[in-house]
């Protein structure tokens, strides 16, 4: 396209500002924001980010403004100049000392609360704070609260307004024999920053939630085939409600059952599902190579937080788990939608 007209270039420029400015908007509704913070930890990080934000703002706006004034002022006006060289000049050693001093200084009074940040976010927290193990696997994440008795995968539940100290540490998939894994990396923006999840070591995280509520989560270090598909959720509860549910959680698996359910039990014995998932109550089901599935049902999805939990979702995640989830450890067992819906209907009676 040519530009013959001043005007047709101030249009283009004017439409692809405007196009920019709309296309970088903030969503209305992103889960995922970590500006806006539901917990102390977030908030600690936000109240880092804010002042450095606009003192960057600051520059941004001299600089640019600076740097517009004097391309507009000392341009070359129209074409038939005197055709003199402009007044050639090298080095002001004034300014360049105060660009030099300024920029300094800047950093070191940014570097004074980011320092202070950094201890208090790898503080051990005080008071009634309760332990979670998070484990990352390919491709999923496993809880276990050690002091409660209690194993969960995706769905991290736990006490609003109670510290939160995580032990974070990476698997490798059993099945293969592999020794050490790969890295994850844990992140809620909206209740902490993110911090890497790295096999052989123990890495500490504090989270903590001011309400109620379900925060939104995802792995944040490629990890191979489903990293995106590594998602997660923080479900916080009230004191009550979390209690509650550590009791449910703590109850072993109903056993007794009929039907479609009863053949389906026997099917997760006799199709080797036994080999990798825990099922508390049932004999033999011990191995931790798959999420624990206990209270499957109490969890609201599965697979990495990827699938709604409901029988539809879980026939067709049997039916073809790598195709569903690539790269899934979990493989295809080639089931006949008979045992499909055995199968459904058995995970449906893990309340
Ligand atoms: Cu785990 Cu990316």
């Amino acid at each position: 396209m040519v530009l013959r007209t001043r005007r047709a270039r101030h249009v283009l420029v004017a439409s692809l500002s405007t196009l920019m400015l709309a296309a970088t908007s903030c969503a209305s509704n992103a889960p995922q924001d970590t500006l806006e913070p539901a917990g102390d930890a977030a908030r600690t990080i936000d109240n880092l980010f804010t002042p450095v934000f606009w003192i960057a703002v600051v520059v941004f706006v001299l600089v640019q403004g600076l740097l517009v004034v004097s391309i507009v002022k000392f341009r070359s006006r129209g074409r038939d100049h005197s055709g003199k060289e402009p007044v050639q000049t090298h080095g002001n050693t004034k300014m360049e000392i105060g660009w030099t001093i300024i920029p300094a200084l800047l950093l070191f009074l940014i570097a004074i609360p980011t320092v202070k940040t950094i201890f208090d976010l790898a503080e051990e927290p005080k008071g009634d704070v309760l332990a979670v193990t998070v484990t990352g696997h390919l491709w999923w994440w496993e809880y276990e609260y050690p002091d409660l008795g209690v194993i969960t995968a995706n769905e991290l539940v736990i006490p609003a307004d109670r510290p939160i100290r995580l032990s974070l540490k990476s698997k490798a998939p059993t099945v293969t024999g592999a020794e050490g894994g790969v890295i994850h990396s844990f992140w809620v923006p909206r209740l902490a920053g993110k911090q890497d999840v790295i096999p052989g070591r123990v890495n500490k995280l504090t989270i903590e939630a001011d309400a109620p509520g379900t925060y939104y989560g995802q792995c944040a270090e490629f990890c191979g085939l489903s990293h995106a598909n590594m998602r997660l959720r923080v479900i916080s509860k009230s004191p009550d409600d979390f209690e509650d549910w550590i009791r449910e959680q703590r109850r072993p698996a109903s056993t007794p059952m009929t039907g479609d359910a009863a053949a389906g039990s026997d099917l997760f014995t006799s199709k080797g599902c036994i080999g990798c998932h825990a099922i508390d109550g049932v004999e033999g089901a011990e191995a931790r190579v798959g999420p624990d599935l206990t209270h499957l049902q109490s969890r609201s999805t599965f697979a990495g937080s990827i699938f709604e939990m409901n029988s539809e979702e879980l026939g067709k995640w049997l039916a073809d788990p790598p195709k569903r989830k690539p790269g899934s450890k979990m493989p295809k067992l080639n089931l006949s939608a008979k045992e499909i819906g055995d199968l459904v209907a058995y995970l449906e009676t893990l309340r």
